[in-house]
């Protein structure tokens, strides 16, 4: 089955580097991301992990929590955090899934065949409160994603769901948001005191809520 924006995530048990994880339980009520790295003592994954750990505490104002994984076995990983924290300065702070079997990346479609037949290619999930997932992107082997990125559509779908905004191209913190076209002028009088300004009618900027 393949996965679409809006479906339920999966859920999964699994071994990790914190020991065993049931991956909608370990969620809670909060967020989170699911990230896939093509198997342990790689370069671009190890430079990946000791950054994720590094943004631990833009993850944790957000509610968000990381899970890595590697289809290689937990001990496996726990030899290559040594390394991450040596060439990185930061070892990775939050579980890192163990898919020998390719379990969890089957079930999340981490596995392409035509482009590696043995290992995942690189998969972001962000995955809100109800379990839904608002965000999926694929990258190849060989680029290493930007988590900086990931954080800020994080920013923007939390926005989106507290506010009833969108978030215009490449906007950033404190940017001004476009009112979501459901919602009437009328509306927008009691949301956004602020006032917005109509380029368009169907494109009304205003300021970001806080
Ligand atoms: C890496 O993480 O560096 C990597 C993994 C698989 C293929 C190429 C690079």
């Amino acid at each position: 089955m393949t996965l679409q924006l809006g479906d339920t995530a999966p859920d999964f048990t699994a071994d990790s580097t914190t020991g065993p994880i049931a991956f909608h339980e370990y969620l809670g009520d909060g967020w989170g991301i699911l990230f896939s790295h093509p198997r342990d003592f790689t370069p671009v994954c190890t430079t990946e992990l000791g950054y994720v750990a590094r943004l631990k505490p833009e993850f944790d104002k957000r509610h968000v929590k990381a899970v890595g994984l590697s289809i290689d076995p937990v001990e496996s990983h726990k030899g290559w955090a040594k390394d991450i924290q040596e060439t990185q300065g930061h070892a990775p702070n939050f579980p890192i899934v163990a898919d020998p079997d390719r379990k969890v990346a089957n079930l999340y479609g981490m596995m392409h065949p035509a482009h590696d037949e043995v290992f995942t290619v690189r998969t972001v999930f962000v995955v809100d409160p109800k379990k839904k997932i608002r965000l999926m992107i694929t990258y190849p082997q060989t680029t290493g994603r930007n988590f900086d990125e990931i954080l800020r559509v994080i920013d923007s779908l939390q926005l989106t769901d507290a506010h009833r905004v969108a978030t215009p191209v490449n906007w950033k913190q404190g940017e001004d948001v476009i009112i979501v076209p459901a919602v009437t002028d009328e509306e927008a009088k009691a949301k956004f005191p602020g006032g917005w300004k109509t380029l368009k009618p169907y494109l009304r900027l205003t300021p970001q809520p806080k």
